[in-house]
């Protein structure tokens, strides 16, 4: 039967990273993957996650079965990362699982969502990451999309996002980004999560938040502060949330999955269903990477180095922002890229054309995904003129 099986296409984003790795050029540079990379364009393991990882290897005492929740103390702190000090916490309201990374956690939240409304479509900004369209689809679910970015100012389209919020029935699920929009780096500002909430509240769908990016915009608590508005005054809630980029963890698949309902006797139905969602995917979550997190959150002097690091990386992707508007005035980049330093967190559009991606991967070795999305971590004092040089060659031609 293997013989019907038709070949797809190479995921948009892994595909471009296999490339970059048999790419032999020494000049070749990648903008591709969302990865953390530092000025010597590495991704070294943090070092709060190394001391956390010996501190396991020396008192882990068994390898028997998790829950299927995965790491409970994981769970919790997880829980308070995203939510904070939270009033529908404390009520037993929101229930978190562990999930492998946040792919695992929203492919938990799609099954979780058809076990609730198995008509329920979800609505997805126009641009997403291109993996939730895979991911929903494999759950049977309907996608849709809503406007959100605009290539011609490179800004938000919000006034027509809140004109098509506002046409969302009852039992659908609107998917929002957190923080550091992937693939546009565009965020809600508080207001404006305040007017889609209120929506949320009149045409009563339901939210599901994809927090991947926690810690890496304006801070740890102001990444938070869209969730935990909605949180407040929403009944209903799904976050996914992922420590692949915050702790770096990334091939260690550490994510959640949270659930908030209008009351904790309906919280404790709807983990069941959770859970069981869970057993039928992968019974439990690898454990490693989530205990790593948990001593690390549950140790001060380890959290208090953690929150410094992620610091150093969020400000040096901040002033990466400028450093490449100014980079590329200096080499003469046709075009206006100052939105650039306007926006959160790794990724920003170029708004070039396919074409021109084509040509500066062919002729550059430089990789930027289909979309123009750029990975700006991936930019450095040694890359960053022989970029702007090659953008300015052939955006001129
Ligand atoms: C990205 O968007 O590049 C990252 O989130 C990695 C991924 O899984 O696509």
């Amino acid at each position: 039967m293997f013989e019907q099986l038709k070949p797809v296409p190479t995921d948009p984003i892994f595909g471009l990273m296999t490339e970059y790795k048999a790419d032999t050029n020494p000049k070749k540079v990648d903008l591709s993957v969302g990865v953390y990379k530092n000025e010597s364009g590495d991704t070294p393991v943090m070092r709060a996650v190394k001391k956390a990882e010996q501190q396991r290897l020396d008192t882990e005492t068994t390898k028997s079965y998790l829950g299927l929740a995965g790491d409970v103390q994981f769970n919790d702190l997880m829980t308070s990362l995203v939510f904070g000090d939270h009033d529908a916490v404390k009520a037993g309201r929101i229930k978190t699982a562990q999930t492998p990374g946040g792919t695992g956690s929203l492919r938990v939240a799609a099954e979780f969502i058809k076990r609730s409304n198995p008509n329920a479509t979800i609505w997805v900004t126009n641009p997403t990451w291109a993996n939730h369209f895979s991911i929903f689809g494999a759950a049977g679910l309907t996608t849709n999309e809503f406007p959100y970015f605009d290539f011609d100012t490179m800004g938000l389209k919000f006034e027509e996002m809140v004109a098509s919020l506002n046409t969302i029935p009852e039992g659908d699920v609107v998917l929002l980004h957190a923080c550091c929009h992937n693939p546009s780096g565009m965020d809600l500002t508080i207001e404006q999560w305040q007017i889609v909430a209120d929506i949320a509240k009149k045409q009563k769908f339901t939210f599901l938040i994809d927090s991947a990016y926690q810690g890496f915009g304006e801070g740890l608590d102001e990444d938070a502060a869209g969730v935990r508005l909605l949180a407040s005054q929403l009944d209903e809630l799904l976050v996914s949330a992922s420590c692949s980029k915050n702790f770096g963890l990334y091939r260690d698949r550490v994510g959640t999955f949270s659930v908030m309902t209008a009351t904790s006797a309906q919280a404790d139905i709807a983990y069941s269903v959770a859970l069981n969602v869970i057993r039928a995917i992968y019974s439990m979550p690898p454990a490693h990477g989530a205990a790593v997190v948990a001593h690390i959150l549950s140790t001060p002097e380890l959290k208090a180095l953690w929150e410094q690091e992620l610091t150093e990386k969020r400000t040096r992707i901040n002033g990466l922002r400028s450093f490449i508007v100014e980079k590329f005035k200096e080499h003469n980049v046709p075009g206006n890229f100052d939105f650039i330093a306007k926006q959160n967190g790794m990724f920003s559009f170029l708004g070039i054309s396919k074409e021109a991606i084509q040509i500066l991967k062919d002729e550059y070795s430089i990789y930027i995904v289909g979309s123009s999305r750029i990975n700006v971590a991936g930019v450095n004092n040694n890359n960053a003129d022989y970029l702007a040089k090659a953008l300015a060659d052939v955006l001129s031609r």
